[in-house]
């Protein structure tokens, strides 16, 4: 459990800064930030001012020997004016102010690159769309999207509610079964930003996160033509091997484009030696945690479909070397 967390402090080491709401790294964040930093003085000044006006009438109060003294039509205009007219006028203003910040986050706006991001126990699909919806790509937990261009997200779920929230680029939105919730946010610098699921679903919540990277629309093609593309053929002795024991232990659950693995209850994992993390940014992506993972994934994330596969030591090396030359 220690590595655990201490891998994913050095994943999130990684990412710009601290994946904080008010490091914003988009203008959609910015804007929530902006609005945050509005409410927060507000509600802070009226908690301040209230908290000197009710140790005022304290001390008033023991200072004055016969409370009538006070005239009661005084207080009652207080009453009126400072539990009435001054909180309707504050309640207002801050309708006003989050009904603007709602309107300038309305998700109707056009973008050119779409992504159904599927929500399944405990870890991330991506399925990449052309503007007729017609499937390009297939990834899981790492998004890349091109810098200072909207990104539509279609949020869907066929099991739980789970919540996506990448806080540098935008607020929460939950993904629920039945219906498609869409979210569109940009990256207004390229680097890796850090996703979480914001909603409690189940056992692996907490290791179900997300890496989006923002990179130069050049380099974006390029890697989503990379996505879209089969597994490169095995030709080495040693990763035909691990093809072969991965098709026979793997395949049922996985797939891997151009092999006879073709599962669909694990994330697709056609192009899994270039990503940066596994198991949903719970551990950096390297040949040891790789073997580790896939023989003792459920002292990893416990509770995950994943299950520990028996495997001998020499099937072991050979299905790793296969899993991170698919590139
Ligand atoms: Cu998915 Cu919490």
């Amino acid at each position: 459990m220690r590595k655990t967390c201490i891998t994913t402090l050095l994943i999130a080491a990684a990412c710009e800064g601290a994946p904080s709401a008010l490091a914003p790294a988009g203008p959609d964040a910015a804007r929530i930030a902006s609005l945050w930093w509005v409410l927060a003085t507000i509600c802070g000044s009226i908690y301040v001012v209230f908290a000197v006006i009710a140790l005022f009438a304290m001390l008033q109060r023991r200072r004055s020997e016969d409370p009538r003294e006070q005239s009661e039509r005084r207080s009652a205009r207080w009453v009126l004016v400072a539990g009435g007219v001054i909180p309707a006028m504050i309640v207002t203003a801050l309708v006003v102010v989050t009904l603007g910040a709602l309107r300038d986050l309305s998700s109707d706006r056009k973008a050119r690159v779409i992504i159904e991001v599927h929500g399944r126990l405990w870890w991330w699909e991506l399925r990449y769309l052309d503007e007729r919806g017609a499937l390009l790509a297939v990834s899981a937990n790492e998004m890349h999207v091109p810098v200072n261009e909207r990104v539509e997200l279609r949020l869907v779920s066929d099991n739980v509610i789970h919540s996506f929230w990448v806080p540098q680029l935008h607020g929460k939105l939950d993904l629920i079964p039945g219906k498609a919730n869409v979210l569109t946010l940009r990256a207004a610098r390229p680097s890796q930003y850090r996703g979480f699921c914001a909603e409690y679903c189940g056992l692996q919540h907490t290791h179900m996160g997300l890496l989006v990277v923002a990179t130069p629309r050049p380099e974006f093609d390029e890697w989503l033509a990379l996505q879209a593309e089969p597994a490169p053929v095995a030709t080495e002795p040693q990763l035909t091997r691990g093809r072969d024991v991965f098709e026979r232990n793997c395949g049922t659950c996985h797939t891997v484009r151009g092999t006879r693995a073709q599962g669909i209850e694990g994330p697709d994992l056609t192009h899994i030696g270039g990503r940066r993390t596994l198991a949903s940014v719970t551990l950096p992506n390297n040949p040891d945690n790789l073997g580790t993972w896939i023989t003792r994934a459920q002292s990893i994330k416990p509770g995950s479909l994943m299950p520990n596969v028996e495997l001998l030591e020499a099937d072991r090396l050979d299905i790793v070397a296969y899993l991170m030359a698919l590139r």
